[in-house]
């Protein structure tokens, strides 16, 4: 703008910082601050809201602070090169550096709109509470939209398990090879660490909610009659905080923030140097779309990864903006202290780099191309799973392992390279040198060799290979359409003047306790209602037409809700004695041997533990895979239906 104004807080010294160019450049904070200007304004107008209720402004003063900061608003958000922009053609006028940062900015602008009325605002208040409202504000919509990156993240991950989850792959320990697993196992494995920070992301969201520091002054409070609980409940705190002293003088928000970033960023980059290790021509694994990869100036086959590499680097930069912040604060004596304006520079530049690479991350996984990798029958992968079948043929663990142990020096020493290629004599000899009675390996110990068929073995919860990764597939997408049926997201949400305090910080609606029980009830009616009409009980309900109805009726599939999800809530009422009789089926299932009956029993209780638990199966891959292997036991085409019966029936 104009000449420099002389700040308006300077007038007891002789000139201050304005005296010298450098020292006003180096005290400055507006060249990257200005982001937190609707943070500021916010704030503003909760205080002025406070100080006339208060009394120690007038309604008169109140109405022209809210008319100057709703100007000043409407400025800066329509200044042509955006509104965080400083001195650059077309940026906001009011950001003048030498007002040395964006709350001195807007403060001014605002006096020279609206003269003493804007004068008054600053009453009980000093930049150093200001300035931590402002941060825990930004932090507030940060955090989430930190979450919602990641969320898109996961959803890339997702799409491509969907797309090419079964793909085999090597699994490494110490970069050798261990066991096979399905490529959707690996991908779900980056699935549950980016949920873990997506989730604290969004705890830090809440978290930085909780206590409001405005109303601590400079560092010790004020003598003025203020009402620090209605500024925090009007700007969505859980409360005032509980040191003035404190408020001001820490920032461990910011710091819990840096740390969940870096982890993150940690996360990223182990992602990033995983798939860079596996579009490497002795890997193959894996082809990168061509807009994430980059040519050589002199070496014209060259496709590189860039991006992944640019993805790892930055790590190290996020990383280091955690360290500056804890080494700011380590030997700052109470309270406020200048060094503490650095603490934004470090927060929004981890930020910033963070959320790059987020969004790049996520276009990399999404247009990956994954490829059947040759050469699986080397390195044994299939070594844990053949100790495995010698277990389940009686013998113990430690001597299935030496067994398997000198077999594979066997493979080696004859130059077969596959578990595959011995014999099953030469695998019964080994069996009888080590001494166990009684157990031998028949034709069947084929079906547990080769990666294939060991990816497909796995059967314990959260394995790598193909149940395990469509279990946790199958419940990242009901969750994903759990949340995508809420209602409008607090992410999404326009803040300004008018918003008000957030609804609420999770994208649920904010409702009462009452509320959300009369809800409950309605929804729970609405089910009965709808089970009753089809008339038939949950033993004998799931994969018929009536299901399908009754799934129709609820308009389910509109709401985001899988069969799983309805089967599972008419489960719940059930067991809440809310849902009405439905009579007896009308048919008894088909009659099944003792040994059949054995076999399904053992099948329900590997796929979920007891027979209890049975209601957790239908419409799961957990339960087309029993069926599937209940077909192969019995040696006839049972459709799922009557599987379903006959395990109902197990359970009476
Ligand atoms: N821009 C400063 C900051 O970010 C504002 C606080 C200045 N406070 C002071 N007492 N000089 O920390």
């Amino acid at each position: 703008m104009t000449s420099p104004a002389p700040k308006p807080w300077e007038h007891a010294k002789s000139g201050g910082s304005e005296a010298d160019p450098l020292a006003a450049r180096f005290v400055e904070s507006l060249s990257y601050d200005t982001r937190l200007y609707d943070a500021d304004i916010r704030g503003s107008l909760a205080h002025a809201r406070m100080l006339e209720a208060s009394g120690l402004i007038t309604p008169e003063d109140l109405a022209a602070i809210e008319r100057g900061l709703a100007e000043i608003r409407r400025e800066i958000e329509s200044a042509p090169a955006g509104p965080t922009a400083v001195g650059v053609p077309g940026a906001w006028p009011g950001w003048r550096v030498e007002l040395e940062d964006v709350h001195m900015c807007i403060e001014a602008a605002l006096v020279e709109k609206v003269g003493d009325a804007g004068r008054r605002l600053h009453t009980a208040r000093s930049r150093n509470d200001q300035v931590a409202l402002d941060l825990r504000l930004w932090l507030r919509d940060a955090m989430q939209a930190a979450a919602a990156a990641a969320d898109k993240v996961l959803e890339s991950l997702e799409s491509l398990a969907e797309r090419q989850g079964d793909l085999v792959l090597p699994s490494y320990t110490h970069l050798q090879r261990a066991q096979p697993i399905a490529l959707g196992g690996e991908l779900m494995a980056w699935h549950a660490m980016l949920s873990r920070d997506r989730a604290e992301f969004l705890r830090l969201a809440c978290a930085s909610a909780a206590e409001s520091p405005l109303g601590s002054g400079a560092v010790a409070g004020t003598s003025l009659p203020i009402r620090r609980e209605q500024t925090a409940e009007a700007l969505g705190f859980g409360g005032p905080s509980a040191s003035a002293i404190d408020a001001t003088a820490s920032r461990d928000e910011a710091l819990d923030a840096l740390y969940a970033m870096s982890r993150c960023a940690m996360h990223l980059s182990r992602l990033a140097e995983q798939w860079i290790l596996y579009c490497s021509t002795e890997f193959g694994f894996l082809t990168l779309a061509e807009a994430y990869t980059t040519g050589s100036s002199m070496m014209p086959q060259k496709r590189n990864p860039d991006m992944l590499e640019l993805i790892r680097g930055r790590c190290g930069s996020v990383y280091g903006r955690l360290v500056s912040l804890l080494t700011i604060c380590k030997g700052l004596p109470l309270a406020y202290n200048r060094d503490l304006q650095e603490d934004k520079r470090h927060l929004f530049a981890a930020y910033d780099t963070l959320m790059d690479s987020l969004a790049m991350t996520s276009r990399i996984v999404a247009t990956a191309t994954f490829h059947e990798v040759g050469g699986l029958d080397r390195g044994h992968l299939d070594a844990t799973s053949l100790a495995e079948y010698l277990v389940n043929k009686g013998a113990p663990f430690r001597t299935a392992h030496q067994i398997v142990g000198s077999l594979v020096r066997r493979c080696d020493a004859s130059g077969r390279h596959s578990l595959s290629q011995l014999t099953l004599e030469e695998i019964n000899a080994a069996i009888a040198e080590a001494g166990v009675k009684g157990s031998r390996a028949s034709r069947d110990v084929q079906e547990w060799l080769g990666a294939a068929n060991v990816v497909r073995r796995y059967r314990s919860e959260g394995n790598a290979g193909r149940s395990g990764y469509r279990e946790a597939l199958a419940r990242a997408i009901q969750a994903r359409r759990a949340r995508a049926s809420e209602p409008e997201a607090e992410t999404t949400r326009k803040s300004g003047p008018e918003a008000g305090p957030p609804p609420s910080l999770f994208g649920e609606p904010l409702v009462t306790g009452k509320d959300r029980h009369a809800q409950a009830a309605a929804e729970a009616e609405r089910y009965a209602s709808a089970y009753a009409a089809v008339g038939r009980t949950l033993d004998d309900l799931p994969y018929t037409e009536e299901f399908e109805t009754l799934y129709r009726n609820l308009g389910a599939e509109e709401a985001g809700l899988t069969r799983r999800d309805v089967f599972h809530r008419l489960h719940n009422l059930r067991k809440a004695g809310k849902l009405p009789r439905a009579g007896r089926a009308a048919t008894a299932p088909p009659r099944i041997t003792p040994e059949e009956e054995a076999a399904l029993r053992a099948m329900v209780e590997s796929a979920v533990g007891t027979l209890g638990q049975r209601d957790q199966l239908p419409y799961t891959p957990k339960f087309d895979e029993l069926v599937e292997a209940f077909n192969a036991r019995v040696g006839r085409q049972t459709d799922r239906h009557t599987v379903w019966r006959l395990v109902a029936k197990l359970a009476k």
